[in-house]
């Protein structure tokens, strides 16, 4: 079965330690890496894919431990990458195909159904160089895919991505997730509200949730709030609840907050959202 298994995983860059003692298991379709900037996601990431050497703890990816191995098994689209600019769509990927060692036929073939799934079929002939932020993801992905790996390794896709794109994006990831395990980072919450079945938390290093979203939604029920303030006493209002989110309306300004004693009458108790779940579970490691 394809799975991720990370046991007693602790990695430091020099003295700094990046990821404290974490052990999960992933074995099913898309399972979404939430963290803020600099809490290890991408760290965490290049040790699953062979990118980085484990000192400390295991990582099996289909049972296999061997990074060589794993890299067999694995697609990765790192964060920060890029093809020649020079390139054109398809030329790029005929050219990783073949450093990756892979049959003319198969992969003229295989470039073809890439093109096709990433819908940049229209834009083969096009330079690299003229493609939007969000074609050159696809572009990227396809390139992951090259290898027909069991498991797909994405490092903040949506970042930087328009509304439509980013939908688009995750989309993808979720048809690509019947069939392969689809590990996801992003520090959005929002882009893993439809998509993944499972989500963990990365917050500074250590994970502070793994499991799946309905149950992180239902742990927070109880402490979403909305009221509506004035502009004058907002800024007063901020420093004593978390507001997360503020609607201008003609009355005064509506803010969602975390609330978790008594309510005030005049406090609606809203659903959580999966941004708001999120901020509650770190936070609430802060206090
Ligand atoms: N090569 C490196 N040498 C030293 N420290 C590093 C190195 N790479 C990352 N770090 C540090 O390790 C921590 C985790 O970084 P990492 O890039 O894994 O976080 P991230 O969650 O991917 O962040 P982002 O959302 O900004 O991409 C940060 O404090 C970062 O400064
Ligand atoms: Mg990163």
């Amino acid at each position: 079965m394809n799975s991720i298994e990370i046991k007693n995983l602790s990695f430091t860059y020099g003295k700094k330690k990046v990821l404290s003692d974490i052990n999960i298991s992933i074995n099913n379709a898309l399972y979404g890496l939430l963290g803020k900037n600099g809490a290890g996601k991408t760290t965490l990431m290049k040790l699953i894919v062979g990118l980085l050497p484990i000192k400390t703890g295991q990582i099996q990816v289909c049972g296999q431990s061997n990074p060589k191995e794993i890299r067999r098994l694995v697609g990765y689209l790192p964060q920060d990458f890029d093809f020649y600019p020079e390139m054109k769509v398809k030329d790029s990927l005929i050219y990783l195909g073949t450093l990756d060692n892979l049959k003319r036929f198969e992969l003229n073939q295989r470039v073809e159904m890439l093109l096709d799934l990433v819908n940049l079929n229209q834009d083969r002939n096009k330079k690299v160089k003229s493609l939007s932020g969000g074609m050159k993801r696809r572009l990227g992905i396809a390139q992951s895919l090259l290898n027909d790996p069991k498991v797909l390794v994405v490092d903040e896709p949506t970042a930087g991505l328009d509304p439509e794109e980013r939908i688009r994006f995750r989309n993808l990831l979720g048809d690509l997730a019947t069939e392969k395990i689809v590990l996801f980072s992003t520090h959005i919450a929002s882009d893993l509200e439809s998509t993944a079945t499972k989500l963990g938390i990365l917050d500074s290093g250590h994970f502070i949730y793994d499991g799946s979203v309905e149950d992180l939604l239902n742990q927070y029920s109880g402490g979403i709030y909305e009221t509506l303030v004035n502009r004058k006493d907002l800024s007063r209002f901020k420093e004593e609840y978390l507001v997360f989110e503020q609607k201008e309306l003609a009355n005064g300004i509506m803010v969602s907050f975390i609330h978790t004693g008594r309510p005030l009458d005049q406090f609606k108790r809203i659903s959580p959202s999966l941004e708001s779940a999120y901020l509650m579970k770190i936070h609430e490691r802060r206090d």
